[in-house]
Protein backbone atom coordinates (compact mmCIF):
# COMPACT_ATOMS: atom_id res chain seq x y z
CA UNK A 1 0.00 0.00 0.00
CA UNK A 2 1.27 3.37 -1.02
CA UNK A 3 0.71 5.84 1.92
CA UNK A 4 1.99 9.46 1.61
CA UNK A 5 1.97 12.30 3.96
CA UNK A 6 0.18 15.48 2.87
CA UNK A 7 1.43 18.87 2.32
CA UNK A 8 0.59 21.54 5.22
CA UNK A 9 -1.93 23.95 4.76
CA UNK A 10 0.81 26.40 4.08
CA UNK A 11 2.90 24.81 1.80
CA UNK A 12 -0.59 24.21 -0.34
CA UNK A 13 -1.36 27.61 0.08
CA UNK A 14 1.90 29.31 -1.20
CA UNK A 15 1.70 27.48 -4.43
CA UNK A 16 -2.31 28.78 -5.07
CA UNK A 17 -3.12 31.47 -7.87
CA UNK A 18 -6.47 31.34 -6.70
CA UNK A 19 -9.23 34.34 -6.12
CA UNK A 20 -11.43 32.55 -3.58
CA UNK A 21 -11.07 28.69 -3.43
CA UNK A 22 -8.37 28.26 -0.62
CA UNK A 23 -8.39 31.43 0.68
CA UNK A 24 -8.11 30.08 4.17
CA UNK A 25 -6.78 26.26 4.49
CA UNK A 26 -7.40 23.88 6.70
CA UNK A 27 -5.46 19.57 6.58
CA UNK A 28 -6.67 17.94 9.02
CA UNK A 29 -5.15 14.14 10.12
CA UNK A 30 -8.63 13.17 11.21
CA UNK A 31 -12.14 14.63 11.13
CA UNK A 32 -15.42 12.56 11.14
CA UNK A 33 -16.27 14.31 7.92
CA UNK A 34 -15.43 17.31 6.25
CA UNK A 35 -18.80 18.61 5.24
CA UNK A 36 -20.24 18.16 8.53
CA UNK A 37 -17.15 20.27 9.67
CA UNK A 38 -17.47 22.87 6.51
CA UNK A 39 -21.28 23.47 7.90
CA UNK A 40 -20.04 23.87 11.57
CA UNK A 41 -17.51 26.77 10.55
CA UNK A 42 -20.58 28.12 7.75
CA UNK A 43 -22.23 28.80 11.30
CA UNK A 44 -19.42 30.34 13.37
CA UNK A 45 -19.12 32.90 10.43
CA UNK A 46 -16.21 31.49 8.50
CA UNK A 47 -15.04 32.72 5.26
CA UNK A 48 -16.16 32.07 1.37
CA UNK A 49 -13.67 29.73 0.09
CA UNK A 50 -12.63 28.05 3.25
CA UNK A 51 -10.91 24.10 2.55
CA UNK A 52 -10.76 21.47 4.57
CA UNK A 53 -9.00 18.71 4.03
CA UNK A 54 -8.76 15.11 6.37
CA UNK A 55 -6.04 12.49 5.94
CA UNK A 56 -9.10 10.38 6.75
CA UNK A 57 -12.90 10.57 8.00
CA UNK A 58 -14.01 8.40 10.72
CA UNK A 59 -17.79 9.26 9.19
CA UNK A 60 -17.36 10.17 5.76
CA UNK A 61 -20.73 10.48 3.99
CA UNK A 62 -21.88 9.74 0.08
CA UNK A 63 -25.13 10.46 -1.31
CA UNK A 64 -28.03 8.87 -0.30
CA UNK A 65 -26.89 8.72 3.61
CA UNK A 66 -24.33 5.78 2.15
CA UNK A 67 -20.94 5.60 4.15
CA UNK A 68 -17.98 7.04 2.49
CA UNK A 69 -14.99 4.57 2.80
CA UNK A 70 -12.19 7.05 4.13
CA UNK A 71 -8.92 5.10 4.77
CA UNK A 72 -5.80 7.59 5.95
CA UNK A 73 -2.92 8.21 3.60
CA UNK A 74 -4.41 7.06 0.55
CA UNK A 75 -7.15 9.34 -0.14
CA UNK A 76 -8.36 12.97 -1.19
CA UNK A 77 -11.29 13.84 1.33
CA UNK A 78 -11.24 17.46 0.67
CA UNK A 79 -14.59 20.34 1.28
CA UNK A 80 -15.08 23.69 0.12
CA UNK A 81 -17.60 26.07 1.53
CA UNK A 82 -18.96 28.88 -0.53
CA UNK A 83 -21.51 31.62 -0.27
CA UNK A 84 -23.17 31.72 -3.74
CA UNK A 85 -26.63 34.29 -4.44
CA UNK A 86 -28.60 31.10 -4.81
CA UNK A 87 -31.52 33.35 -5.38
CA UNK A 88 -29.28 34.13 -8.91
CA UNK A 89 -28.04 31.32 -9.94
CA UNK A 90 -28.71 27.73 -9.59
CA UNK A 91 -27.46 25.46 -7.29
CA UNK A 92 -26.97 22.90 -9.79
CA UNK A 93 -24.48 24.99 -11.09
CA UNK A 94 -22.57 23.97 -8.06
CA UNK A 95 -23.21 20.60 -8.51
CA UNK A 96 -21.87 21.12 -12.36
CA UNK A 97 -19.26 22.80 -11.79
CA UNK A 98 -17.48 20.43 -9.04
CA UNK A 99 -17.89 18.20 -11.55
CA UNK A 100 -15.90 19.52 -14.02
CA UNK A 101 -12.90 20.95 -12.19
CA UNK A 102 -12.52 17.61 -10.53
CA UNK A 103 -12.69 15.22 -13.92
CA UNK A 104 -10.29 18.07 -15.52
CA UNK A 105 -8.10 17.89 -11.82
CA UNK A 106 -8.06 13.81 -12.55
CA UNK A 107 -6.89 13.85 -15.99
CA UNK A 108 -4.25 16.11 -15.81
CA UNK A 109 -2.72 13.02 -13.52
CA UNK A 110 -4.12 10.02 -15.45
CA UNK A 111 -3.21 8.43 -18.24
CA UNK A 112 -6.71 6.47 -18.57
CA UNK A 113 -9.53 8.67 -19.21
CA UNK A 114 -12.11 9.69 -16.27
CA UNK A 115 -15.31 10.61 -17.49
CA UNK A 116 -18.55 12.07 -15.44
CA UNK A 117 -21.84 9.87 -14.53
CA UNK A 118 -24.73 12.10 -13.68
CA UNK A 119 -24.97 13.66 -11.50
CA UNK A 120 -21.71 13.73 -10.43
CA UNK A 121 -19.42 10.73 -9.84
CA UNK A 122 -16.57 10.01 -11.94
CA UNK A 123 -15.78 6.67 -13.34
CA UNK A 124 -12.56 5.58 -14.94
CA UNK A 125 -13.34 2.07 -16.94
CA UNK A 126 -16.68 1.95 -15.43
CA UNK A 127 -15.67 2.04 -11.92
CA UNK A 128 -16.37 4.93 -9.73
CA UNK A 129 -12.72 6.70 -8.46
CA UNK A 130 -14.57 9.80 -7.51
CA UNK A 131 -17.85 11.16 -5.52
CA UNK A 132 -19.24 14.37 -4.70
CA UNK A 133 -21.73 15.55 -2.04
CA UNK A 134 -22.98 19.31 -2.63
CA UNK A 135 -24.81 20.54 0.61
CA UNK A 136 -26.77 23.44 1.55
CA UNK A 137 -26.12 25.45 4.78
CA UNK A 138 -28.21 28.33 6.35
CA UNK A 139 -31.08 29.64 8.36
CA UNK A 140 -34.41 30.40 7.20
CA UNK A 141 -35.98 29.54 3.36
CA UNK A 142 -33.00 30.68 1.54
CA UNK A 143 -29.56 28.91 2.17
CA UNK A 144 -26.69 31.03 2.20
CA UNK A 145 -23.99 28.73 2.59
CA UNK A 146 -23.25 26.01 0.05
CA UNK A 147 -20.89 22.74 0.63
CA UNK A 148 -18.78 21.04 -2.13
CA UNK A 149 -17.48 17.47 -0.68
CA UNK A 150 -15.24 15.76 -2.61
CA UNK A 151 -14.04 12.46 -2.10
CA UNK A 152 -11.51 10.82 -4.59
CA UNK A 153 -9.77 7.23 -4.31
CA UNK A 154 -6.48 8.11 -5.08
CA UNK A 155 -3.75 5.50 -4.19
CA UNK A 156 -5.63 2.50 -2.82
CA UNK A 157 -5.06 -0.73 -3.73
CA UNK A 158 -7.92 -3.09 -4.63
CA UNK A 159 -7.70 -5.79 -1.41
CA UNK A 160 -7.74 -2.49 0.63
CA UNK A 161 -11.36 -1.77 -0.24
CA UNK A 162 -14.29 -3.60 1.63
CA UNK A 163 -15.74 -6.23 0.06
CA UNK A 164 -19.05 -4.88 -0.79
CA UNK A 165 -16.86 -2.15 -3.40
CA UNK A 166 -14.55 -4.44 -4.58
CA UNK A 167 -16.07 -4.91 -7.67
CA UNK A 168 -17.61 -1.20 -8.45
CA UNK A 169 -15.00 1.01 -6.88
CA UNK A 170 -10.86 2.03 -7.85
CA UNK A 171 -8.34 4.58 -7.19
CA UNK A 172 -6.12 6.31 -9.66
CA UNK A 173 -3.49 4.06 -8.85
CA UNK A 174 -5.18 0.60 -9.69
CA UNK A 175 -6.28 2.10 -12.95
CA UNK A 176 -2.73 3.64 -13.87
CA UNK A 177 -0.57 1.75 -12.38
CA UNK A 178 1.21 4.26 -10.59
CA UNK A 179 1.04 6.06 -7.02
CA UNK A 180 -0.70 9.94 -7.57
CA UNK A 181 0.84 13.15 -5.18
CA UNK A 182 -2.32 13.88 -3.34
CA UNK A 183 -0.77 17.00 -2.61
CA UNK A 184 -0.40 17.89 -6.35
CA UNK A 185 -3.81 16.74 -6.73
CA UNK A 186 -5.35 19.21 -4.49
CA UNK A 187 -3.21 22.24 -5.72
CA UNK A 188 -4.88 21.44 -9.53
CA UNK A 189 -8.24 20.57 -8.10
CA UNK A 190 -8.64 24.06 -5.74
CA UNK A 191 -7.40 25.57 -9.02
CA UNK A 192 -10.08 23.96 -11.33
CA UNK A 193 -12.94 24.62 -8.59
CA UNK A 194 -11.37 28.27 -8.21
CA UNK A 195 -12.10 28.98 -12.20
CA UNK A 196 -15.28 27.19 -12.77
CA UNK A 197 -16.59 29.19 -9.67
CA UNK A 198 -15.69 32.59 -11.10
CA UNK A 199 -17.53 31.13 -14.43
CA UNK A 200 -20.72 30.15 -12.54
CA UNK A 201 -20.60 33.43 -10.75
CA UNK A 202 -20.22 35.74 -14.00
CA UNK A 203 -22.47 33.38 -16.92
CA UNK A 204 -24.71 30.93 -14.47
CA UNK A 205 -24.90 27.56 -15.32
CA UNK A 206 -24.87 27.78 -19.55
CA UNK A 207 -21.45 27.10 -19.98
CA UNK A 208 -20.97 24.63 -17.14
CA UNK A 209 -23.62 22.71 -19.27
CA UNK A 210 -21.29 22.31 -22.16
CA UNK A 211 -18.39 21.71 -20.25
CA UNK A 212 -19.81 19.07 -18.26
CA UNK A 213 -21.19 17.36 -21.51
CA UNK A 214 -17.68 17.08 -22.91
CA UNK A 215 -16.49 14.72 -20.06
CA UNK A 216 -19.12 12.21 -19.81
CA UNK A 217 -19.75 9.33 -22.20
CA UNK A 218 -23.39 8.44 -20.59
CA UNK A 219 -24.88 10.18 -23.72
CA UNK A 220 -26.22 7.81 -26.09
CA UNK A 221 -26.26 4.87 -23.44
CA UNK A 222 -28.98 2.69 -22.04
CA UNK A 223 -29.39 3.67 -18.30
CA UNK A 224 -31.75 2.88 -15.04
CA UNK A 225 -32.34 5.85 -13.20
CA UNK A 226 -33.30 5.04 -9.09
CA UNK A 227 -35.37 7.90 -7.75
CA UNK A 228 -35.79 6.06 -4.17
CA UNK A 229 -37.25 2.77 -5.46
CA UNK A 230 -38.82 4.09 -8.55
CA UNK A 231 -36.90 2.75 -11.65
CA UNK A 232 -36.76 4.61 -15.13
CA UNK A 233 -34.91 2.75 -18.45
CA UNK A 234 -34.30 4.50 -21.48
CA UNK A 235 -31.43 6.03 -23.31
CA UNK A 236 -29.33 9.16 -21.32
CA UNK A 237 -29.70 11.90 -24.15
CA UNK A 238 -28.33 15.61 -22.66
CA UNK A 239 -28.33 17.69 -20.09
CA UNK A 240 -31.43 20.31 -19.78
CA UNK A 241 -30.90 23.97 -19.53
CA UNK A 242 -31.42 23.24 -15.55
CA UNK A 243 -28.71 20.80 -15.21
CA UNK A 244 -31.81 17.85 -15.48
CA UNK A 245 -31.07 14.77 -17.06
CA UNK A 246 -33.01 14.06 -20.30
CA UNK A 247 -33.62 10.65 -20.67
CA UNK A 248 -35.91 9.14 -23.53
CA UNK A 249 -37.83 7.00 -21.99
CA UNK A 250 -39.09 3.20 -23.11
CA UNK A 251 -42.77 4.98 -24.28
CA UNK A 252 -40.49 7.33 -26.68
CA UNK A 253 -41.00 10.28 -24.38
CA UNK A 254 -38.14 12.68 -23.32
CA UNK A 255 -38.09 13.17 -19.77
CA UNK A 256 -35.86 15.56 -17.34
CA UNK A 257 -35.07 14.44 -14.00
CA UNK A 258 -33.35 16.69 -11.18
CA UNK A 259 -32.17 13.93 -8.90
CA UNK A 260 -31.70 10.05 -8.68
CA UNK A 261 -29.02 7.53 -9.02
CA UNK A 262 -28.00 6.66 -12.59
CA UNK A 263 -26.77 2.64 -13.61
CA UNK A 264 -24.99 1.96 -17.28
CA UNK A 265 -26.92 -0.71 -18.37
CA UNK A 266 -24.27 -3.06 -19.96
C1 LIG B 1 -21.00 10.01 -3.20
O1 LIG B 1 -20.57 9.63 -4.27
O2 LIG B 1 -21.87 9.36 -2.60
C2 LIG B 1 -20.46 11.29 -2.58
C3 LIG B 1 -19.24 11.05 -1.76
C4 LIG B 1 -18.67 12.32 -1.17
C5 LIG B 1 -17.51 12.04 -0.24
C6 LIG B 1 -16.83 13.30 0.22
S1 LIG B 1 -15.33 12.97 1.09
C7 LIG B 1 -15.23 14.64 1.57
C8 LIG B 1 -16.63 15.07 1.94
N1 LIG B 1 -16.93 14.74 3.32
C9 LIG B 1 -17.87 13.82 3.41
O3 LIG B 1 -18.30 13.34 4.48
N2 LIG B 1 -18.31 13.46 2.20
C10 LIG B 1 -17.62 14.20 1.16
Amino acid sequence: MHQQPLKNAVQLQNRLKTTCIGSEIIVLTESSSTNDLAKHYFEQGAREGLTLIADRQTQGKGRFGRVWFSDPGVGIYLSVLLKPSLHSQPFSGLTLLAGVATVRAINRFTTVKASLKWPNDILINGKKVCGILCETCGVGAEPTGAIIGIGINVNHDRQQFPDELRDTATSLKIETGAPVDRSDLIQSLLQHLDEGYLLYKKEGIAPLIGQWSEHTEIFGKSVVLNQGGRFTQGIALRLAPSGNLVIRTEDGQEVSYASGEVTLKI
